[in-house]
């Protein structure tokens, strides 16, 4: 079992490859690591230098270079992560609204932190640099740089770039 994952995933290394489920037709990149007790299904597409950690449900889905998802992270079908970001323990994303709808997938665009225990609800797109508070619910899309936190996630710290006032010349 130890032989064939890294057999398949050169340069990557597994904690423990008898402990970690990697489906048919999943892509990772050299320099990452991958922790025990998850399941990478088939579709899933992992950059370089990524960490999955422990117990993670990673899903049809693109998470991309440099990337680091913490222990106990649900990525579901279809999310988007991008480079550098950081998903912090036990985050879950969604892409059914159970609404009888279309599904929808959220997007996490680069460098994004968000915080332990957070929930991404289906659809949003969390902005580039974007901070998101331990245990939110986000429900809307985040700006680039903005800091949200709560349920339901509201911005409490503003953005890193300037308002519209600040830009004001008047
Ligand atoms: C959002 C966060 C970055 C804010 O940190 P901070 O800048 O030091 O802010 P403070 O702790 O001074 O809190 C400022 C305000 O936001 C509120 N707040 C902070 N974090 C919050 C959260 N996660 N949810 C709801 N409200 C939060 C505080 O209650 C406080 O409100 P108040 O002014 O009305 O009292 C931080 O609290 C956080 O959640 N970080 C994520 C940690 C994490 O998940 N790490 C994962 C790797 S281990």
């Amino acid at each position: 079992m130890q032989d064939s994952l890294e057999k398949r995933f050169p340069g990557v290394r597994f904690y423990n490859p008898a402990l970690t489920e990697v489906q048919d037709d999943v892509e990772i990149g050299a320099g990452s690591r991958v922790g025990s007790m998850t399941v990478i299904h088939s579709g899933a597409r992992i950059g370089t230098d990524t960490t999955i950690g422990s117990h993670c449900n990673i899903c049809d889905c693109r998470i991309g270079n440099n990337a680091s998802i913490q222990t106990g992270c649900h990525i579901t079908k279809g999310v988007v992560v991008e480079a550098d970001v950081f998903v912090g323990p036990g985050v879950f994303t969604l892409n059914d609204k159970l609404r009888g709808g279309p599904l929808t997938y959220p997007h996490i665009g680069r460098g994004a932190k968000i915080g332990g225990r957070s929930t991404l609800l289906p659809g949003v797109n969390i902005g580039a640099g974007a901070l998101i508070g331990a245990g939110s619910v986000v429900r809307k899309d985040v700006p680039p740089g903005a800091t949200v936190a709560g349920n339901p996630a509201r911005q409490v710290f503003g953005t890193v770039e300037p308002t519209a006032d600040e830009n004001s010349t008047g």
